[in-house]
């Protein structure tokens, strides 16, 4: 079994990559860290970077966990390879690209890139954002999955992330105390269907709320709160494409014994405990 001891980064193609360090800096609220001709990398914590965007293919996501140890990232290189993976070795100009020391790249049965990472760089110097959204980590993110139990299966029994609940066929996966930091998407598509940042409290939530408005961001869903996770959230739509996601008050399982994974009736009432409903269907969470 791998452990995966967090989530890492996200590398996200895009067309236009002024547009979206704009969005990223002026309304998401990241700090840019590091732009190339082709590459722009934003924090929402004192790592080198969390989400990576990369001129492009537009389609073209890949998202990353960190592992301990160099001995687990080898034991996941043979695992993966005796599974029947094609799994490739990071070269030392890739690792430079991701700012990790070692690192392992895959695609899952869903055609989910994946990468797993030994040494992902941190700086010492404080995040300091761009606009003060109230961002306190990168918080989760959410993959489509074309067949949750098939993939339920390699992220619980071949990884070891744990159910925390599920909401219909949609599961929401814990790797550490945080209720998820993975959300499986009952979907026909691959790759990265929502991306997190947790921020402070409800006045951050509430704030962005009137904030993206203003900015005629596209809301998706909220300002509500899941009875799941507890966590209070507001979706919105980036340039890209893409569903961004600001939440606060996320529960933490910290008596792994004793908690049992619960089953939501597949209810908008499962979704947002408000009576929020969202814009599009394919996200909501
Ligand atoms: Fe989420």
């Amino acid at each position: 079994m791998i452990h995966l001891h967090d989530i890492c980064y996200l590398r996200l193609g895009c067309q236009d990559l002024d547009q979206m360090v704009d969005f990223a800096t002026r309304i998401l609220g990241l700090e840019l860290r590091e732009r190339t001709d082709t590459h722009a990398y934003l924090r929402g914590d004192d790592s080198t970077y969390n989400l990576c965007y990369i001129q492009g293919d537009a389609d073209y996501d890949a998202s990353a966990f960190q592992l301990r140890t160099l001995d687990q990232l080898d034991d996941a290189e043979r695992q993966l390879s005796a599974e029947g993976f094609a799994v490739h070795r990071g070269t030392p100009a890739e690792c430079e690209e991701r700012h990790v020391e070692a690192f392992i790249g895959f695609t899952d049965r869903n055609d989910n890139r994946l990468e797993l990472v030994y040494r992902h760089h941190r700086t010492g110097v404080r995040y300091f954002p761009a606009r003060d959204a109230g961002i306190t980590e990168f918080g989760h993110f959410g993959l489509h999955s074309r067949d949750i139990e098939r993939d339920l299966s390699f992220w619980t029994a071949f990884m070891d992330a744990r159910i925390s609940d599920r909401i219909g066929e949609g599961a929401l996966l814990r790797i550490d105390e945080v209720h998820h930091k993975i959300a499986l998407f009952p979907s026909e598509k691959s790759g990265i269907q929502h991306v997190n940042f947790q921020v402070a409290g409800i006045d951050d939530v509430m704030r962005s709320w009137y904030f993206l408005k203003e900015n005629d961001i596209p809301i998706v869903f909220g300002p509500g709160r899941h009875p799941t996770s507890t966590a209070m959230f507001i979706y919105f739509m980036g340039p890209d494409n893409r569903v961004y996601e600001y939440s606060a008050g996320v529960k933490r399982i910290t008596d792994e014994g004793a908690y049992t994974p619960r089953q939501f009736e597949m209810k908008p009432s499962s979704f947002c405990m408000w009576g929020a409903r969202p814009n599009v269907e394919e996200f909501s969470e």
